[in-house]
């Protein structure tokens, strides 16, 4: 039996993906509020007018102005899958596949609706306690987010976001709130999700940003960081039970052709998508080749001392991470590019694109593994893995998805191998166990889910749960712990 007993199997969401209720018992307004259906470019040119005559686009929120739903826009985030309403089925149809640990995030605004206050708002802290209490009552760990892509509006809108130093006290005051309110119900926790996508999607979707662009991203991943670290030393404080991760995204790059300049690029490229996160969260202090990204960009940072020792006394326990693709880099020109949202770079001739053009890559994941636990020596979990794919419901109800069912099983496949070569994985949750919006394309369509919700990219739909067959293929993995992949 190649996994360790008490593996932790089972599946992940993020609440502005799910949990609609928008705007139900005093719940405040987050940016993903405001961002309709699209790709990510798309969103960005919906243009909003605000109140003192400023315009804004889509997720580019400008400072000082006032963010607001406009009518005749379509948001998808508003109802999610309702799993506000239906956590109890829900939860009931994780446990019935096994689940030892669920992946949730909690919505900022529904504790603290404008970010600044000091008291909670008890409406959305009960909804949580009884979210953690119903998990339990199976014997199912929670696994919480803290931060997942939905800081509260109000704090883009009058503190400029994480442009803004005063965002770690706000951050770590909701943490502090969180681990008190919940010690002995939660001991999973990660601080910030896909923290290196601040600068990645420069990179990726930007294409072109300017070097002003890199110095405000570097400067909010800077001040995340310090935020993610005093966060940590706070959960150990208050309960010796936590055990807090980074949350990095794990597109693994490849050299495209063997020219050491495509070598070198790609190790630069490993170097500023993941090891510039993963080695402040993990050794807590920025790496040597900090100089080199902070300088191709002209960058420097409001660093204090006092920050330095925060990020040395708040290191992660353990090191997450998603993974879906790989990519490839090289200083070539290219003709075949790939359009996916989150993909960048030249098709790779040997493997797969989705529907999405997400490449299919199974050894990917196991390079991953095998590469961070080398550098990092800390128990990792795989928190997102997974095909976002069409799905038909046959007349009977039923629903095939032997497509997710091979993508998962040579995923699984290979965490085998990386285990079997030494890697300490001690977890892995499906991304989307249960159909939600896509947080790229805010499509319903694009479906992840092992569970489908009746739910179409337009609204409709009567968000009915029902199994696919990728349901009891899990079941029956969990069951024998990743014996019958
Ligand atoms: C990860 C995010 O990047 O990818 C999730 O943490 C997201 O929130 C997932 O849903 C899949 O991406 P998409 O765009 O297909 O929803």
């Amino acid at each position: 039996m190649v996994f360790p007993k008490g593996f932790l199997w089972g599946g992940a969401t993020a609440a502005n993906q799910c949990e609609g209720a928008y705007d139900v018992d005093g719940r405040g307004l987050s940016r993903m509020d405001i961002t309709t259906a699209g790709t990510l470019t798309e969103r960005r040119q919906v243009t909003y007018t605000y109140p003192d005559g400023r315009t804004g686009k889509g997720l580019t929120i400008p400072t000082g102005a006032h963010g607001a739903v406009l009518p005749g826009e379509y948001y998808p985030n508003h109802d999610g899958i309702d799993f506000y309403h239906h956590y109890k089925e829900d939860i009931a149809l994780f446990a019935e596949m096994g689940f030892k640990i669920f992946r949730m995030s909690i919505s900022w605004s529904r504790i603290f609706p404008h970010g600044d206050e000091s008291e909670p708002n008890q409406k959305g802290l009960e909804f949580y306690r009884n979210v953690f209490e119903e998990l339990h009552k199976y014997g199912i760990e929670p696994l919480v987010t803290i931060s997942h892509y939905e800081t509260p509006l109000y704090l883009e809108e009058h503190y400029g976001g994480w442009n803004n130093r005063k965002m770690i006290s706000f951050y770590t005051h909701y943490a502090e709130t969180l681990f008190k309110e919940y010690r002995g119900l939660v001991k999973y926790w990660l601080t910030f999700n896909e923290i290196n996508t601040t600068i990645m999607f420069l990179e990726m979707l930007g294409g072109k940003a300017d070097d002003a662009a890199y110095q405000q991203a570097y400067q909010q991943l800077h001040y995340q960081f310090v935020a993610s670290a005093q966060a940590v030393s706070i959960g150990h404080q208050i309960s010796s039970d936590n055990q807090i991760g980074c949350m990095i995204c794990g597109i693994v790059s490849y050299p495209l052709t063997p020219d050491p300049q495509d070598i070198m690029k790609n190790r630069h490229a490993w170097e500023q998508n993941i090891f510039y996160s993963g080695d402040v969260q993990c050794f807590g202090e920025y790496p040597t080749f900090s100089k080199r990204l902070w300088d191709a960009h002209d960058v420097h940072l409001d660093i204090t001392d006092q920050d330095r020792a925060d990020l040395k006394s708040g290191t992660v326990d353990m090191y997450t991470f998603s993974y879906y693709m790989s990519s490839t880099t090289t200083t070539h020109a290219v003709e075949n590019d790939a359009q996916g949202n989150f993909s960048i770079g030249a098709k790779n001739p040997y493997l797969q694109y989705s529907e999405w053009d997400w490449a299919d890559d199974p050894a990917g994941l196991q390079y991953y593994l095998e590469v961070i636990y080398d550098r990092y020596h800390l128990p990792l979990m795989i928190v997102e893995n997974g095909l976002g794919a069409v799905d038909k419901v046959g007349a009977d109800g039923s629903i095939h998805d032997p497509y997710r069912i091979a993508y998962m099983a040579e995923h699984i496949e290979a965490m085998e191998k990386a285990i079997a070569n030494g890697v300490d994985l001690v977890g892995y949750t499906s991304w989307g166990c249960i159909d939600l919006v896509s947080a790229g394309t805010g499509q319903m369509s694009k479906r992840y889910g092992l569970i489908y919700v009746d739910r179409d990219d337009a609204g409709n739909g009567t968000f009915e749960r029902r199994k696919k067959d990728s349901f009891y293929w899990y079941q029956n993995v969990i069951q024998t712990n990743g014996a019958a992949v």
